[in-house]
């Protein structure tokens, strides 16, 4: 059994993992039309993943007698101004999930709700690696920065850890 408030806060949790799953493929959809199918890859794979972050709290709910809840999810935008821009955008949104999390783990450890913070771990250690993720990507491009002949070598690279991480 959870409190009425945990599953609340993790209905929060599946409506913030569902809108970036949908950011994501939004952001995949606009690469695809620039012509950056490494870029696209790479998005498509991270879409994927917050689904399956977002259907690990249903499961988890089911297991704990919680009621999860289908989420309303919003438009993500359909444009973006630049790469670089893009990115930053996906580490701003890893940066409050990762907010969402620590506030959860935050409310079961105040509720002794040790079962609910046992689960949480496995996203703690996630949003790590994502948000580092994130942002090796933006120090690339910041580095190379995003002229046309820089962002063929930035999509290669987004290709690459697509293909790696599908392994
Ligand atoms: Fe599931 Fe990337 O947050």
């Amino acid at each position: 059994m959870i409190s009425k408030e945990i599953e609340k806060a993790l209905n929060n949790q599946i409506s913030l993992e569902g809108y970036a799953s949908h950011l994501y493929l939004s952001m995949a959809a606009w690469c695809d039309r620039q012509g950056l199918e490494g870029c696209k890859s790479f998005l498509m794979d991270q879409s994927d993943e917050e689904r399956f972050h977002m259907l690990k709290i249903y499961e988890y709910m089911s297991e704990v007698d919680g009621h999860a809840r289908t989420p309303k999810i919003d438009q993500p935008p359909e444009d973006f101004k630049s790469v670089k821009s893009l990115f930053e955008l996906l580490y701003e949104h890893e940066q409050k999930v990762t907010q969402s999390i620590h506030d959860l783990v935050d409310l079961a450890y105040s509720e002794k709700d040790y079962t609910t913070l046992n689960f949480l771990q496995w996203y703690v250690e996630e949003q790590r690696e994502e948000e580092d993720m994130a942002r090796s990507i933006l120090d690339k491009i910041n580095l190379i920065g995003d002229s046309p002949q820089s962002l063929y070598f930035i999509d290669i690279e987004l290709e690459k850890i697509s293909g790696d991480s599908s392994d």
